[in-house]
């Protein structure tokens, strides 16, 4: 009966405490706004998770998006039915009033072309090329609108108007010791810096290639990402770690027909960790002491890379095999080997010092370079690295004192939610890397003669073949085999 009558009130009629119940509804549903950074995700997402799952895409989907924003709640319908939103108004919406949050079909071919470019194998159609005609990302480009004209320029005023009043430039130089910028302040590709062969890797934004400037001759990285993909926290952040051994430097960055050019440094003769695990370990794993030392020794890298950007309150997001880099020894005053942290695409800033999500990427790494297990996503790890750890553990013959920290460690790393948590981890792996190579103080230099065998070609190593071990005596790393 009561609830009969209630049903039938409206909301002033309400007791106050329902009232208060309906209003918190509401805000909650405000807060939950899609933003264009949002939608941008989800369309990464998605073509992220077509091309890694042939089954069930909705639920790869939702996992990649739950890695991005693990606070969020929303199910796999939810994250579905946004998709088929993004989508539908990329293929009604022309106009600039209408777009808001929403994403151009231009925008979202940019993705879809970057995902597949990366993995170079799929195609995907959903939805017919012609819709592309009369598309409207303006960013960096001259439009000619066919509709809400005065708008288009208006848009287009007030960005010139703010470049007037802000005094702003179109890019920044940072080390004019690197870069040669011409006398009227520009530069341009043929002109200042020519484009070489090489290209030093491929991302999501496209190819790095090497760059050398025609004043010093000298040569440097060139990322280019498209503007209307650009996270202005990538220079932020890159900025901020300006002479941090752990990243590479930012050069300048550049606004040059809609896309950023951001000129940086050359890490010379890095692989990434991507490259170490798949093609650099073999030899490596033979040895159980030098393996165990080397996953400690990333372990530690890592984390003292992302604690570096967690004091400056960046979270880098989009820690993976492909954004670590592992650089031999440049001169005989250098360690013989040094981990480098890069792409800096995701960045976000960190908020209430909370850095799960830089953590699972490092502890994903950890298990992948020590037992070859990557976990397919957040869920996987967090769900079955017991069973799963346990098992590689006994395949690869990991000795059981080996095995027992290893899970202690990726249980103790798991738990870790806050910077200073992180810290106390890192102390941990610090003092066991610390006492490793007080048993064998040249453990790092025999792990480098493995991995970068061209590296020391005195050593009388077949490079083609990896290293000859019989040179190196390992006996003592044989212990607990
Ligand atoms: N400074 C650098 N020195 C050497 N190689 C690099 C450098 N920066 C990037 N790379 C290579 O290029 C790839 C893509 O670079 P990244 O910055 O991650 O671009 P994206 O944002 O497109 O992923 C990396 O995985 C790596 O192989
Ligand atoms: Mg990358």
């Amino acid at each position: 009966m009561h609830a009969v009558k209630d049903s039938l009130l409206s909301a002033q009629d309400m007791p106050i405490q329902k009232r208060k119940h309906r209003k918190n509804y509401a805000e909650t549903r405000q807060r939950m706004r899609w933003t264009k950074e949002m939608n941008l995700e989800i369309v990464h997402c998605y073509f992220k998770a077509i091309i890694s799952s042939s089954t069930s895409y909705r639920q790869s989907m939702h996992r990649y998006w739950k890695q991005l924003y693990p606070d969020t709640t929303f199910t796999e319908q939810r994250i579905a039915d946004q998709k088929k939103q993004i989508f539908c108004h990329a293929n009604n919406t022309n106009t600039l009033s209408k777009r808001g949050h929403w994403l151009t079909n231009l925008e979202i071919e940019a993705i879809k072309s970057q995902i597949i470019n990366k993995d170079g194998k799929f195609q995907v159609e959903y939805y017919p090329c012609n819709k592309l005609k009369g598309s409207t990302t303006h960013c960096g480009k001259i439009a000619s609108p066919k509709t809400n004209e005065a708008e288009v320029i208006e848009s287009c005023l007030s960005i010139y108007n703010l470049i007037k009043t802000k005094e702003a430039p179109d890019g920044v130089l940072l080390d004019p010791t690197k870069i040669s910028k011409s006398l009227a302040g520009t530069y341009k590709e043929g002109k200042d810096y020519d484009v070489m062969d090489e290209i030093l890797g491929k991302g999501l934004n496209g190819q790095i290639a090497v760059v050398r400037d025609r004043v010093s001759k000298t040569d440097h990285a060139l990322k280019t990402v498209m503007l209307a993909l650009f996270n202005p926290n990538e220079i932020r952040a890159w900025v901020s770690l300006e002479g941090c051994s752990q990243f590479p430097n930012l050069y300048m960055f550049n606004k040059i027909d809609g896309k950023i050019e951001l000129h940086h440094e050359i890490l010379k003769k890095a692989v990434t960790l991507a490259d170490v695990i798949n093609d650099r370990m073999g030899k490596l794993r033979e040895y159980p002491s030098l393996l165990h030392h080397f996953s400690l020794y990333v372990l530690h890298g890592l984390l003292e890379a992302s604690s570096t950007m967690h004091s400056k309150k960046w979270l880098h997001d989009d820690i993976h095999e492909e954004n670590v880099m592992l650089q031999p020894q440049q001169d005989p005053s250098d360690s013989p080997l040094r981990l480098r942290m890069i792409d800096f695409g995701r960045v976000k800033n960190l908020k209430e010092d909370r850095v799960v999500n830089d953590i699972q990427g490092i502890i994903r790494i950890f298990t992948s370079v020590y037992l070859t297990e990557k976990f397919n996503d957040v869920y996987d790890l967090q769900k079955n690295w017991e069973t799963k750890l346990d098992k590689h553990s006994d395949d690869f013959n990991l000795s059981y004192d080996h095995k027992q920290e290893l899970l202690a460690l990726v249980k103790l790393a798991l738990d870790v939610t806050l910077t200073k948590e992180e810290e106390d981890l890192k102390r941990i792996v610090s003092k066991k890397l610390k006492d490793s190579r007080e048993e064998a103080p040249e453990i790092l230099e025999d792990i480098a003669k493995l991995i970068f065998p061209e590296n020391f070609p005195d050593e009388n190593m077949d490079v083609t073949d990896g290293p000859c071990v019989q040179e190196i005596n390992y006996d003592i790393f044989a212990v607990g085999k």
